[in-house]
């Protein structure tokens, strides 16, 4: 079996790859893993590192709205496991061309392939932030998209081509919408790794607006291991909300924060709010319980415990990140990292 992993340098992508390649995933355990990534500015070696010696790991870097790549890549894969994209929300607003290239016509690109060479599964990585911002309740998979900002348009248009594959072609699909992921690895241009890298370097915490914005936090082992369920078990052309149950407005996220780096108030900076900024996200997931009996297993105060320790222990991978260079290129290449 062959798995093309998408983004697989990334925050995310990098956590599926370490564990599918370590035996996580049982199901998996035989297959080939392919990954392709762009290695822009959130693309990082580093955190293939710990399996870059698996002899079931090829990288590939290159482009997925690069049609000659992606169709050298994608014949005799079963499975694409799709997260490469553009991420964070705040340089969607600095500018939304990169989004939509990557986001929608990237996602096109690579359906197209593997419709072409007959990819027998493809799992859309998707986002709570399609639905748009809730005061009260929680949504269902069905509820309609109402995204705010630039980055979630451009992933709402990006899960429509990838369900209408699915009706079209008979394309094996499946989309999740995942909540706020945390953990190890992860750009500090994010809230979490931003407020931890800030503190561990005696800077303040920037909290945009009243600071009464509502995210659900995951662990990104937890989002990783329902990614393995949809792609073994998800019914084709359905979509899979996934969330942690652990809604926080961001002052109380900053408070726990500043409790485990013993930091005061006074390093917490209110400033001027985002643009567009979602009040709250809050999915239901319902579906992927009942159906795939998947529930989170890492509890909060844990898991953040764990990832501010993390930081405190890899300031030289975090240390080259701040502040973030813009963009990156890459044509088709094999690179050993
Ligand atoms: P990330 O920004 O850390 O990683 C994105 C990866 O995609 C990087 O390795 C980057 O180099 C690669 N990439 C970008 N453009 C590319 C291109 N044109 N061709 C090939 N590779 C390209 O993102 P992440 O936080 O790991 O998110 C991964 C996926 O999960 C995204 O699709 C995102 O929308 C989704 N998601 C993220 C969260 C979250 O909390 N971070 C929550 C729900 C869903
Ligand atoms: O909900 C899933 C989404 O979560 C993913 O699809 C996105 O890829 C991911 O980036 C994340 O989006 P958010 O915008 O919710 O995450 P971010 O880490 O940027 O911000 C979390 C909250 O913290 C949000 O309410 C904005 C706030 N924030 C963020 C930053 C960077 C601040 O108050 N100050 C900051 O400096």
């Amino acid at each position: 079996m062959r798995i093309l992993v998408t983004g697989g340098a990334g925050f995310i992508g990098s956590h599926f790859v370490r564990q599918l390649t370590t035996g996580a995933y049982p199901e998996y355990d035989d297959a080939e893993v392919i990954v392709l990534d762009r290695f822009t500015y959130a693309g990082n070696e580093a955190n293939l590192a710990p399996v870059a010696g698996s002899s079931r790991l090829r990288v590939v870097r290159g482009d997925i709205c690069d049609t000659a790549v992606v169709d050298t890549v994608m014949p005799g894969t079963d499975l694409v496991v799709h997260f490469a994209a553009e991420s964070h929300v705040d340089r969607s607003i600095a500018g939304a061309a990169e989004f939509v290239r990557t986001n929608v016509q990237g996602t096109h690109t690579l359906l197209q392939a593997a419709a072409d060479h007959g990819a027998s599964r493809f799992v859309h990585v998707s986002t709570d932030e399609v639905y748009g911002s809730i005061e009260h309740g929680s949504w269902p998979e069905d509820h309609p998209l109402r995204p705010n900002s630039l980055y979630a348009a451009s992933k709402a248009s990006s899960d429509l081509v990838a369900l209408a594959f699915h009706r079209t072609h008979d394309l094996p699909v499946c989309v999740t919408r995942c909540s706020n992921n945390y953990g190890p690895y992860q750009n500090p241009e994010k809230a979490i790794p931003l407020f931890v890298t800030n503190l561990l370097t005696g800077h303040p915490v920037p909290l945009y607006g009243d600071g009464r914005n509502v995210r659900d936090w995951l662990h990104v082992d937890d989002h990783c291991r329902a990614l393995a369920l949809v792609a073994a078990e998800g019914t084709p052309g359905e979509i899979y909300n996934i969330g942690g149950g652990t809604e926080l407005t961001n002052r109380d996220l900053v408070s726990r924060l500043l409790e485990l780096l013993d930091a005061g108030p006074e390093m917490v900076e209110q400033v001027a709010d985002r643009k567009a900024h979602d009040r709250r996200y809050s999915v239901d997931c319902t579906k992927i319980r009942t159906e795939l009996g998947y529930a989170p297993r890492v509890p909060f105060e844990q898991g953040l415990a764990d990832t501010v320790r993390w930081y405190a222990d890899h300031r030289d991978w975090w240390e080259p990140l701040r502040p973030q260079p813009a963009g990156g290129a890459g044509s088709l290449t094999e690179v050993s990292c």
